[in-house]
């Protein structure tokens, strides 16, 4: 597919600036928001997770400190080159499409996705492949931007659309983060993104808002 091919490009192409700009233009609150999705993600039964769209493995890393082990996919060869630098117990990085997953069905006690989802266009096609994935009773934990309501809104869209745009292009990366502020206002409302796990076969969906709506965490069952 195309469009994959122009995402995994991106991704290979930031790939030196990805954490420190993640930290910079987050404030250092993307630290925070991983370990909550962790929080969510694994429990004293979970054992097996799949982190999708794994990057340079920071989310995870949160999941390996709360003792699951995971399995990394990505399609950027080189975020995954990065992850598997960072850590070496109990992390598999696997090269792969969320589009076609290479593994059998019901196998993982959990799938993650931090920051991932947004950068799947076919993202219904993305979700099913995560359900048939997932075992019966276990869980969906995506970590995704939205465009926050009421006075953070304005404030925010500049940030997003005007400064960070700017700091990126001192580190050459700038049409990459004109992408980020663009896919973010493309991207499904929390309700919308939430009708749409439940369409993909999730039940008993809780979204958290968090940093005024910055970014949303979605948890959701496969029963
Ligand atoms: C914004 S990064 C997030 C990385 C990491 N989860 C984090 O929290 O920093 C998005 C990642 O999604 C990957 N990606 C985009 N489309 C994908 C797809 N169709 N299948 C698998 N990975 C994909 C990119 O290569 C990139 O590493």
């Amino acid at each position: 597919m195309k469009e994959t091919q122009e995402i995994k490009s991106m991704f290979d192409k930031i790939v030196s600036r990805y954490d420190f700009l993640n930290r910079l233009l987050s404030f250092w609150q993307d630290i925070l928001w991983r370990k909550k999705m962790a929080t969510e993600a694994v429990n004293k039964e979970t054992q097996l997770v799949l982190d999708l769209a794994v990057g340079t493995g920071d989310s995870a890393k949160e999941l390996l400190k709360k003792g699951a082990k995971v399995i990394g996919v990505d399609i950027s060869f080189e975020m995954l080159r990065i992850a598997r630098g960072k850590i070496q117990n109990d992390f598999t990085p696997v090269s792969a499409s969320a589009y076609e997953l290479p593994f059998r069905d019901k196998i993982f006690d959990a799938v993650t996705c931090a920051f991932g989802i947004r950068n799947m266009h076919e993202t219904e096609v993305a979700l099913r492949e995560i359900h048939r994935v997932i075992k019966d009773n276990g869980k969906i934990i995506i970590l995704e931007f939205s465009l926050p309501s009421g006075f953070v809104r304005k404030p925010y869209l500049f940030y997003l659309k005007k400064i960070v745009p700017s700091i990126a292009s001192l580190f050459s990366v700038k049409t990459a983060y004109e992408y980020l502020g663009s896919s973010i206002e493309g991207f499904y409302k929390p309700e919308d993104f939430t009708e749409l796990l439940q369409n993909c076969g999730f039940k008993n969906i809780k979204t958290h808002s968090l940093s005024f709506g910055v970014v949303y965490l979605y948890v959701g069952e496969k029963i």
